[in-house]
């Protein structure tokens, strides 16, 4: 077989490895889904000094958060910044405010962040469990 073609294969088949990926980079999941028992333990070592899930602390209760609006626990003393922010909480944002609160609201009073993608993730898959208790 002659040179240029066997580069025209080449090419093909490199083409064709490429389209596969952008597949899979398209099906798969926006980032690595998380494992929310993971999380759990990381919640508690990592976000218990300051929050619990029913009880305000150092920071606001968590039951319920997925779907409820930023700085809306009754009764918690909010920064201005976060109350005034207009965000509803979902998991998307939940990674963006752990990955830098800072960044996403400025002049908000958590002075903490998570700087491992696979612990953020677990600890956003176990806060999207945690319902309002009845
Ligand atoms: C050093 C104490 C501290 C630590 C540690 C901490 N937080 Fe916070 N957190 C706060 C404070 C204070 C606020 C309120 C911020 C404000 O009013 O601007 C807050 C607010 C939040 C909010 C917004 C809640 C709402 O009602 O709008 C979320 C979500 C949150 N924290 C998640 C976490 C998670 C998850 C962790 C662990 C990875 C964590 N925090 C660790 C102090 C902390």
């Amino acid at each position: 077989m002659r040179a240029d073609t066997w580069r025209a294969l080449s090419f093909s088949a490199g083409t064709f490895v490429l389209g596969l990926v952008g597949w899979a980079g398209l099906i798969g999941p926006a980032w690595p889904a998380g494992d929310p028992a993971r999380g759990e333990q990381a919640y508690e070592s990592r976000c218990g000094g300051c929050h619990s899930v029913r009880e305000d602390r150092v920071g606001p209760r968590h039951a319920g958060l997925i779907g409820r609006r930023a700085g809306s626990v009754p009764g918690f003393d909010y920064s201005p910044a976060l109350r005034a922010s207009g965000l509803v909480w979902d998991a998307a944002l939940l990674e963006r405010w752990l990955t830098d609160p800072q960044a996403l609201v400025p002049g908000q009073r958590m002075g903490f962040r998570v700087g491992d993608a696979a612990v953020r993730a677990d600890i956003v898959a176990y806060l999207a469990t945690l319902r309002e208790p009845r």
